[in-house]
């Protein structure tokens, strides 16, 4: 049972991760970039970093306990025996990215966001985005027992 709420804490988290970055990216940002407004990207960064923050803390807390369930010992993890090893160890490193094109962004870019620097927040947001979807394509492989 425990696992099965996992598996749905975790998926839920990503609706909320992924699903709020493809808004920000498909709609928010195009029109900021039509009109050269950074305030609309402010404005969605404002209601949502909270919630978005709250649901990555939530992916990272339920996809390492999940992992734990998986393996029970740091070593049959290391020894990459089958593909979950590799997809989990991926999924750290589209994490740790995540964390450095984000914090990068909070707090170099979104401070200072003018005019003229939106193209950059532009970047970011593409690759948190992109980051984003493939954190849900390596979980569907998961649950789909590899891909292709
Ligand atoms: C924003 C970050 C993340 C997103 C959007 C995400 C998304 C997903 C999705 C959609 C699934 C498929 C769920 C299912 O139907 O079974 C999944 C599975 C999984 N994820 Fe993540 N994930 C994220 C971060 C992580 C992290 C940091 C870890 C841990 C290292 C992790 C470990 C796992 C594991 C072990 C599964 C397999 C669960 C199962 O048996 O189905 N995920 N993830």
């Amino acid at each position: 049972m425990l696992f099965k709420l996992l598996v749905i804490l975790h998926t839920l988290g990503a609706t909320v991760w992924t699903g709020g970055h493809l808004v920000l990216a498909v709609t928010v940002l195009p029109s900021a970039l039509r009109k050269r407004d950074p305030e609309q990207i402010h404005a969605f960064e404002e209601k949502f970093e909270g919630f978005g923050l709250s649901a990555l803390l939530l992916q990272v807390i339920t996809g390492l306990w999940l992992t734990r369930i998986y393996f029970p010992s740091i070593q049959t993890f290391f020894a990459f025996e089958s593909y979950l090893s590799t997809y989990i160890a991926v999924k750290l490193g589209l994490l740790l990215g995540t964390l450095a094109l984000a914090i990068h962004a909070r707090f170099f870019i979104i401070p200072n966001l003018t005019k003229e620097t939106l193209n950059s927040l532009a970047y970011h947001i593409a690759g948190v985005t992109t980051l984003a979807v493939l954190f849900v394509v390596l979980g569907a492989g998961i649950r789909l027992g590899g891909l292709p």
